[in-house]
């Protein structure tokens, strides 16, 4: 691989411990991918903040690096950590409140912003083009197919060294070449409601692994319900980007039929229970956007939570800010609007959380192995129905 004089300095040590072994990371990995030279980020996306994910020898590499002072070098943001600063922080064991306050301490020394969100572009929408180092799966999928910007599905470990280097190896993603669809998706099935375009990302990511599909035939659709899809098809599947208001010109496409049958089989799927009283009712998977907290307001204005039920909404500190009248009609009705983390990264069993309804595909799937809990997985109106009394 290609590195200009300034890179070999870099990775020579002439600027330090952390500055050296982020490039070298960079470095092997594009070795690995035979990339050609480094490329300019934009941005970069940590993952693996919670200290639930990360554990304590990752931890102790990021002391580590930010003793030796590695600096991010370009806009670097973090995924959620395992608990709000507030309502859930207070329930925490003692010694997991300080690991994890220590790690993101680590962050911030490295010049890192405490986003905590797993929706980055809610806070800076990147450039149409821009190439970006992001390692939450489903803010790349969203990135290269909503907003059309480049990225890899990195790992915790290489987003963190490219933010340090403030550059990517150029391969995957941020080659034209590979951007191209490459598989046809017919959709027969007309899709209801946001857990619909959920099922559908679980159910297509099982069969298009890191296929690059044209998903024709989706009706009704949102941003929202894209980030529901993209995040589900990434949660099965490698798939980093899909297109869906495209026509594919390469006639001999491979084409794929989604029936009523198997998206109706991968919502039953979903739900592990047919217990219909949730200890907690979650929806921000990913993120809620400021509709989505609008719409849950408007569902829940002047109604209240069932005694003995949780209901979270997770979304990013940025945009709470910007929802507070919102966030008022869904806290004064008994749920709570929690930021910086979400269900999955969080320990929901140490709370007593056994069964979890989502209206997320991507929490309805991880849940059972993650959280040890039951899920009931139904679209948001069927979520605010269980949570709510009456
Ligand atoms: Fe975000 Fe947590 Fe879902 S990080 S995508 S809300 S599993």
């Amino acid at each position: 691989m290609y590195l200009t004089k300034e890179e070999e300095r870099f990775y020579d040590g002439e600027y330090g411990w952390a500055n050296q072994i982020c490039m070298k990371i960079l470095v092997r990995l594009g070795e690995l991918f035979n990339a050609t030279k480094l490329i300019p980020i934009e941005s970069a996306h940590v993952s693996g903040v919670s200290y639930k994910t990360l554990g304590d020898a990752p931890a102790e590499f990021l002391q580590a690096l930010a003793k030796a002072e590695g600096k991010a070098k370009v806009k670097a943001t973090l995924n959620p950590q395992s608990f709000d600063p507030d309502y859930l922080s207070r329930k925490m064991p003692k010694h997991v409140r300080e690991k994890q306050l220590n790690i993101l301490k680590q962050f911030e020394k490295m010049g890192f912003t405490s986003s905590l969100t797993c929706t980055p572009y809610y806070l800076k929408k990147p450039k149409r083009g821009s190439h970006l180092a992001w390692a939450e799966s489903s803010a790349v999928v969203y990135a290269n197919s909503v907003l059309g910007a480049w990225t890899n599905r990195e790992g915790g470990p290489s987003a963190l060294a490219a933010a340090i280097i403030g550059k990517t190896p150029d391969y995957g993603m941020h080659r034209v070449e590979n951007r191209q669809p490459n598989i046809l998706v017919d959709v027969r099935t007309p899709l209801q409601n946001e857990a619909e375009f959920g099922a559908l990302g679980i159910y297509l990511g099982k069969i298009l692994e890191d296929k690059i599909p044209i998903i024709q035939g989706l009706n009704d659709v949102s941003e929202e319900k894209l980030k529901q899809l993209g995040a589900a098809l990434a949660t099965t599947g490698m798939v980093n980007m899909f297109y869906h208001d495209v026509r594919p010109e390469e006639r001999r496409i491979e084409k794929i039929i989604v029936e009523t049958e198997n998206l109706k089989r991968t919502v039953e799927s979903l739900s592990t229970t047919a217990n219909m009283k949730p200890d907690l009712v979650f929806i921000g998977c990913p993120h809620c956007s400021l509709n989505e907290i609008r719409q849950v307001a408007k569902l829940i204005d002047g109604k209240k939570v069932e005694a003995g039920t949780e209901f979270w909404v997770c979304t990013s500190r940025c945009v709470k800010e910007r929802a507070l009248g919102n966030v008022e009609k869904i806290e004064n009705s008994g749920g709570h609007v929690l930021t910086d983390m979400c269900t999955i990264v969080s320990w929901t069993e140490t709370l007593g959380i056994k069964t979890i309804m989502t209206n997320s595909a991507k929490t309805a799937y991880y849940a059972p192995t993650l959280n040890k809990a039951d899920t009931i997985f139904a679209p948001l109106e069927h979520c605010l129905k269980s949570a709510l009394q009456g």
